[in-house]
């Protein structure tokens, strides 16, 4: 039982709009199906009660009209007797098995309500035909007369049946597709609008209109992105703000410490209110990545830039190399955010360079507004079960909680907003023979202002 649900589950198509047509329409079909075969039996049965009663009066008189006739004028007469479902013939007719056809049995009922009393008669079915039977009866003279009956199962149908049922099967077709259209849309619709909740996090309104049901799901929807986006906005406000009054004071530290004699002690303190910048300005730059404070999106040549971003780097003694890969240079201008481009590839260099000796920065142009950044380092890579993690703020694997590698475990986040925030994405691989590849994908953004 367990197994055929399972398969039937499998067979099942995947989108809800086609399982409700499906399910409406067998359903439906089926109830039509068997609402025809109910009436056709119906109609069977009606006109089998008329013909039996017919059969009885008919017969009744072809017999006493045949009685009363001359010898040689009853031939004459049989045609003009027949019927559509018996005929007559004088004489024995032909010997058979006994007559137990349903159909039959009922005619033969009523054949008997029809001759008795008055004729004796036998009847039989006919070898190979259940259907067909035949009545023997002699007349009054004592010549044998035969009534061969072939019951007929009912009237025939109508030749337009066919095309009737097809129009109907149709017409239920179309009504079911229209309702459940009616149903899904509104899902389609909460589906589009919850995926639009973009990394910006500005809430897309759905429209609240139609059915009182999906009035109160959008409202519902709509009400709860205004929470997530005021919830988070407040959040990013604290950060920001945290991070930005830590600066003063780190400051001030510093200068105190600037004072100090030098010693290995003033060294460490140096060291940590460095680190204790560095978290204060990650923090500000991570808030300001997820609250889309973008910069206005301009045409430049991504080519340029990445050379000169390794320009710098080496020039600051550090091996990255920039190579558009196949050595195509980029044509046509890309319009993006350069300096959001700037700061995620700054980010990922910064990680490998931490983890390897020398970083190599590669460019592929897939399409006029696509293209393919690819940072990759030799260093030891992630282990693939944390290739997702290390994206999520302050994450940090084991082995980088020192203080050589040590940073806050913000980079790839804010890397990762503002890769969304220039349209693309961004995933982290294992290359093979070792390393990592940071691979950002970039769609060109619509050139304008974003306030
Ligand atoms: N190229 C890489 N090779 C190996 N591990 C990496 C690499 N890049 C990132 N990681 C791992 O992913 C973690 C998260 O990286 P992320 O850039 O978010 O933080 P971080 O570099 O530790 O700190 P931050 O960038 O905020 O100064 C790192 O701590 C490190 O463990
Ligand atoms: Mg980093």
């Amino acid at each position: 039982m367990k197994r055929l649900a399972a398969r039937l589950r499998a067979l099942a198509p995947d989108s809800l709009f086609a399982r409700l047509t499906l399910i409406l329409l067998a359903g439906l079909a089926a109830a039509q199906f068997l609402s025809a075969m109910l009436t056709i039996e119906e109609r069977n049965d009606a006109s089998m009660g008329a013909m039996i009663d017919y059969v009885e009066v008919d017969l009744r008189t072809a017999v006493a009209l045949l009685d009363r006739l001359p010898h040689d004028e009853r031939a004459a007469w049989l045609p003009r007797l027949q019927r559509g479902g018996y005929r007559y013939a004088l004489g024995a007719g032909e010997a058979g098995p006994p007559v137990t056809a349903p159909h039959s049995l009922r005619l033969l009922a009523s054949v008997r309500r029809a001759l008795t009393p008055g004729h004796a008669f036998n009847a039989n079915a006919l070898a190979g035909d259940a259907e067909r039977f035949q009545v023997h009866v002699p007349l009054a003279d004592g010549q044998p007369l035969t009534v061969d009956f072939r019951p007929r199962r009912g009237l025939p149908l109508s030749e337009r049946l066919p095309y009737m049922l097809a129009a109907q099967l149709a017409l239920v077709a179309l009504a079911c597709w229209l309702a459940v259209r009616l149903a899904i849309r509104p899902l389609r619709t909460l589906a589009q609008a919850a995926d639009a909740l973009g990394p910006d996090l500005r809430p897309v309104r759905m429209p609240e209109q139609g059915p009182s049901e999906v009035v109160a799901a959008a409202r519902a929807f709509n009400a709860m992105q205004q929470r997530i986006a005021a919830y988070v906005d407040e959040r990013l406000r604290i950060l920001a703000a945290i991070s930005h009054d830590l600066q003063t004071p780190i400051t001030r530290m510093r200068l105190r410490v600037d004072l100090m004699d030098e010693s290995p002690q003033q060294q460490r303190l140096i060291d940590d209110l460095q680190h204790l910048e560095d978290l204060a300005r990650q923090g500000i730059g991570y808030a300001r990545a997820m609250h889309g404070q973008l910069e206005a999106a301009r045409a430049i040549d991504p080519n340029d830039l990445l050379d000169a971003m390794a320009l710098d780097y080496r020039d600051s003694g550090a091996d990255v190399a920039y190579a558009s890969a196949g050595g195509a240079p980029v044509l046509t201008p890309f319009c993006t955010r350069p300096g959001a481009l700037r700061r995620v590839v700054t980010n990922l260099v910064d990680n490998g360079l931490k983890y390897a000796s020398e970083v190599r920065i590669e460019m592929e142009r897939a399409a006029p507004e696509l293209i393919t950044i690819r940072v990759l380092d030799r260093g030891p890579g992630i282990p693939e079960a944390a290739l997702e993690q290390v994206f999520e703020p302050f994450y940090r694997l084991e082995s980088s909680r020192n203080r050589d590698t040590g940073g806050t475990g913000l980079g790839l986040a804010i890397a990762r907003q503002l890769a969304l925030t220039l349209g693309g994405g961004l995933t982290l691989h294992n290359r093979p023979g070792g390393g990592l590849e940071a691979r950002l994908v970039l769609r060109a953004v619509q050139p304008k202002v974003n306030a």
